[in-house]
């Protein structure tokens, strides 16, 4: 076990190439920052998994980023910051960053009464996107759909294959008559293209941009953010299918080399 310093890495997790909507945006605003991801895509989708299943995946693979002395970690994925957030936050003292949570306040602030949140099943169940905006604004009604096909569609990158799929799961939330729709699964921005064929792109929030700036004002205020001048590394490993991960995140993340299969 190594201790950490402001050098020390960066884990981010998720269940497969959703994490990298995040990532993306992060090394774009902290291009200095080593990091560790870990795509948990032997378990995809989390969106179908039970709390007490969700609570063991993530137990090992923060007891990983522990072992890779990681400075923080970064919950890449809705549905883990939904329901286990506050069962796992305790574990390791080092940072831990959800995103539902860290992403509230912001969308909050929207200047919307009627707001459309796409997500996982266990993230809509969980009813963690209402809870939290609502603790900054009472007066926003969140509406929440899950969309029960769209992770497999992403990991398997057959996105241009599914367009009706996609399609018909927009068109029942536009008949809600939202006035934004936030993405609120980081595997959704792969489809912007897609929906943004049948409603306006400017609908649709994808959160990691505002999640990037909190991580980024938090590392900065605790004298956390990486001040090393060398090039920073980059490590990835998932729990299946190293090449197809590869192919399936091309859209936002390209991989010099396939990622190293783990298994805890
Ligand atoms: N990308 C994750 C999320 O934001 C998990 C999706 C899944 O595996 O169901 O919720």
């Amino acid at each position: 076990m190594s201790i950490s310093n402001n050098n020390s890495p960066i884990g981010f997790f998720d269940s497969g190439v959703g994490g990298l909507t995040v990532l993306r945006r992060f090394k774009d605003a902290l291009p200095n920052e080593n990091i560790v991801f870990f795509g948990d895509n032997a378990h995809v989708p989390y969106g179908e998994k039970s709390k007490e299943q969700l609570i063991e995946y993530s137990k090992d693979i923060l007891k990983f980023f522990r072992s890779k002395g990681c400075k923080a970690v970064v919950m890449a994925c809705n549905t883990t910051s939904s329901l286990i957030y506050d069962d796992i936050k305790e574990l390791y003292n080092f940072e831990l960053y959800p995103v539902v949570q860290s992403v509230a306040k912001v969308l909050a602030g929207l200047s919307v009464t009627k707001l459309g949140v796409f997500a996982t099943k266990a993230t809509i169940k969980s009813l963690a996107y209402p809870r939290e905006i609502n603790k900054y604004n009472p007066n926003i009604e969140v509406i929440g759909q899950y969309c029960p096909d769209w992770v497999k569609i992403v990991e398997n990158n057959s996105i241009n294959q599914n367009v009706d799929i996609i399609k018909k799961d927009l068109d029942l939330m536009m008949a809600k008559n939202p006035q934004k729709i936030v993405l609120g699964c980081t595997h959704y921005p792969y489809l912007l293209s897609v929906l943004s064929k049948f409603a306006p792109e400017d609908m649709f929030i994808d959160p990691s941009e505002t999640f990037v700036e909190y991580i980024k004002r938090d590392l900065n205020s605790k004298n956390l953010l990486n001040r090393n001048p060398n090039k920073p590394t980059e490590e990835f490993y998932v729990s299946a299918n190293p090449r197809q991960f590869r192919d399936s995140a091309r859209l936002f993340y390209s991989l010099n080399q396939d990622p190293i299969l783990i298994k805890f």
